[in-house]
Formats: C-alpha cells, structure tokens, sequence
C-alpha cells in the first residue's frame, strides 16, 4: 500500500503510530467515497465521514477526545457544579410535567451523573434517564462511569438507538448541535457554490463546486448579508434533528446548550469565513481536513434557525440566554459557597472551574442554552434574569 501522503502539520503534536495508522483507515474509506461519487463529495458528508463512519470515525472509535489529555474540554468536564445548577431547571420541568430525561450525545456520561446525583438530592428523579449517543465506544464509557458515581440510579438509564417517537419530560443536549456536520455554501462573484472534498494527487483537498441544492441555496440567500463575497455553514441537519424531537414533545422543554450566535451575528459580514473548526490537542484549527478520525470538526450553532425549527415543530421558545446567566439564575453560586472553607484547595479548585464557566472571556457569553417548550407554561428559573429570546 502506498505512504498516505502528509499535511503540513509543524508544531503540532504528532499522532501515535496507531493513531496515524487509524487515520489512515478512515482516510481511505473518504478516499473510497469520493471516488464513488466521481471525485467530489460535500463537507457535510467528509465531516459525517470523519466523525462517525461506522468503526472509524471520531465520535465511534477510541479516540480519547474529552479532557486534558483529549482534545478539547466540555463544560461537565470542567466542574460538576455546571450539571448540579442545571439540575434546578431540570427538577422544575419535571415537577410539572413528570416523564423521562433524554441526554443527547452524553460524551463521558459527566453531565449524566451529575444531573442524576443532583436530582437524587432533590427526590426529584425522572422515570427514566436515556441517553442517544451514537458511539458504541462512548456508550461503554458513560455505563461505567454512571455505574461507579450513581450506582442507585443506575437501574433509570437505557440508552436508545433512534429518537422517541413521542416524549415528556426534559430533553437536554450539550454541545451536541455543532457537532451535527454543516454544508458550506460559498457566494463568490455573485455565483452559489458548495464547499466540498476532492482528491488533488492522493491528498483530500478543499474544492468548491456549483450548487445545485434549491433548499440550500435559499437557506443562504436569506442568511447572507447581501452583496458581498461569503462563505458559511448552513445547518439544515441540525434544525431536522430539533424539530422532530419538537413534533415528538407531548409536554416538556428541550434545552441546547451549545457556542454560538442569533442569525444577524453568524452571518456577520464581517464573519466571511464562517465558523468551521478543527480541534486536535486543544488546539482549534482551520484545516477540517487534518487527520481524519483523530480530530473534532465543529462549526458554531445559529441559534435563530434552531429557534425556527423548534417553532415549527409545535415548540415555543421559552428562553434564550447566555450560560453565565443560566447558571447564576440556577444557583450555582450558592453551590459554590456550599463547597465549603474558602481556603481549601477543593474550594480553589471550584473558584477557578466555575470562573470558566462564567467569564464572558471564557465560557460565559460565547455558550447560550436556548429552551424550548410544550404545555409548560411557567417562566422557566435558568432565565428569570437573563432572557433575551427577542434577539433570536
Ligand atoms: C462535543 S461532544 C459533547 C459531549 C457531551 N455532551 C459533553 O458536553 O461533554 C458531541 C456529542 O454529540 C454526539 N452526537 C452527535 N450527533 C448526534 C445526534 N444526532 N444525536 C445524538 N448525539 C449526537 C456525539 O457522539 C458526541 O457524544
């Protein structure tokens, strides 16, 4: 077989041997499609590809992804004080509506066992605890770890392999949207163009082809600011997710927590580029195509058009906010304060967790928690300071 051939890749840490070696498999499965498809295929299907071809792809296969010595932190990762404060909207909705929670793409299980824990504490536990997560290989890992941090609540979690056809309770997602892969639609000289994937002498390269999607070119047309060249994400997979989960809610609310923008700011004309990232080791890239199966490949949510597709599938918005305000309206400070002496190294460590998840330099303003609800009217506590829904 010949040598894959390299990117250029200075200053990067470099992959394992085994690692190299499984980047090369799920290079050659997106070599094998695109020949399949006459030598061009969309972003959208490379991203599907590298994250979750079956046995191969980021998300499915062993990559260690979450946590210092993955590639990038999520915020359950940094203190489990995020998923106790969410709990308070969670128990609020259940107390009203009684059912089930259904976690999307629960990563290390973190976010589970510590929403469980909390809900435990407030004798408030759903029916059941399910959990959607696409990799075989996660699966494992969220079992385990649910099993050693909340064994008595064990017996509620089944995981599910296909959204319920109907659903009551609370659906929670945590930076799962802008993991769900985008097209890239280019507007260059006035012509629509779609971002794709070709092979240039062996090696996977950007190429820009014609685009012949009706839907997807008037997405763009509406989203683009006018005029100018442009290129950006367009997330029609992502609205389908969320507005079947809404035609599917008989009473509840969704809440997405995710990075990212109301439609006027994504499609920025000053964000010309879109927000597409890679990220390896900690590092965020602008090269999707580095080291297929050994990457996260990301791109920022619009949460308008998420809004749009809760609204349409019989939803209604409940509240928009930033994750500071979320988790400060639920209460996390005072679970702060409960962590106990100020001058414990314990204590410092949760200062400096919970300062991440609040600093608008860090965390604080970049991620927003959207919820949408059905047949629960209350205003909800995570928004009570901080909604600002009439900017979405
Ligand atoms: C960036 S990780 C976030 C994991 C976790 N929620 C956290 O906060 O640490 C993205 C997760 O979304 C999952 N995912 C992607 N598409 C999904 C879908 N359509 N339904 C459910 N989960 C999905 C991935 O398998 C992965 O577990």
């Amino acid at each position: 077989m010949q040598a894959a051939p390299t990117r250029p890749t200075a200053q990067l840490p470099e992959p394992s041997a085994d690692a190299q070696a499984h980047s090369d498999r799920v290079r050659e499965a997106i070599v094998a499609r695109i020949t399949a498809a006459n030598g061009w295929i969309p972003l959208a299907d490379y991203i599907q590809a590298a994250l979750y071809a079956h046995g191969l792809g980021y998300y499915v296969a062993g990559a260690r992804k979450f946590g210092e010595d993955g590639d990038f932190v999520t915020a359950p990762e940094i203190s489990p004080l995020f998923g106790a404060a969410l709990a308070v909207q969670v128990a609020q909705v259940l107390r009203t509506t009684g059912g089930d929670v259904i976690e999307l793409g629960a990563g290390s299980g973190a976010l589970a066992a510590d929403l469980l824990g909390a809900l435990v504490q407030r004798d408030c536990l759903p029916d059941r605890y399910l959990i959607l997560e696409p990799g075989a290989e996660l699966r494992e890992r969220q079992r385990a770890g649910l099993a050693q941090r909340v064994p008595d609540a064990l017996a509620r979690v089944r995981w599910i392999d296909a959204l319920p056809p109907s659903w009551r309770g609370v659906v929670i997602a945590n930076e799962v949207l802008d993991a769900v892969p985008p097209h890239v639609v280019v507007r260059r000289d006035g012509r629509w163009l779609e971002r794709g994937v070709t092979l240039k002498e062996g090696m996977l390269t950007l190429a820009d082809r014609p685009l012949h999607d009706a839907a997807l070119m008037a997405l763009a047309g509406a989203a683009f600011p006018p005029d100018i060249d442009y290129a950006s994400e367009m997330n029609p997979a992502a609205a389908a997710l969320v507005k079947s989960l809404a035609l599917a809610c008989v009473a509840g609310v969704m809440l997405l927590l995710d990075y990212g923008f109301v439609a006027g700011e994504y499609y920025h004309p000053q964000r010309s580029q879109g927000t597409l990232m890679t990220h390896y080791r900690h590092r965020a890239l602008a090269d999707p195509l580095l080291w297929p199966g050994l990457a996260d490949i990301t791109s920022h949510v619009d949460f308008s058009a998420i809004a749009h597709a809760g609204v349409e599938g019989g939803m209604r918005v409940a509240g928009f906010a930033s994750q500071a305000h979320v988790l400060v309206d639920c209460g996390i400070l005072d679970r702060l304060a409960a962590v106990g002496d100020p001058a414990s190294p314990a204590y410092i460590r949760a200062v400096s967790a919970v300062q991440k998840l609040l600093s608008p330099a860090e965390m604080g303003e970049l991620f927003k928690v959207l919820a949408l609800a059905r047949r629960v009217d209350a205003p909800l506590v995570g928004f009570a300071t901080g909604d600002r829904s009439h900017r979405l």
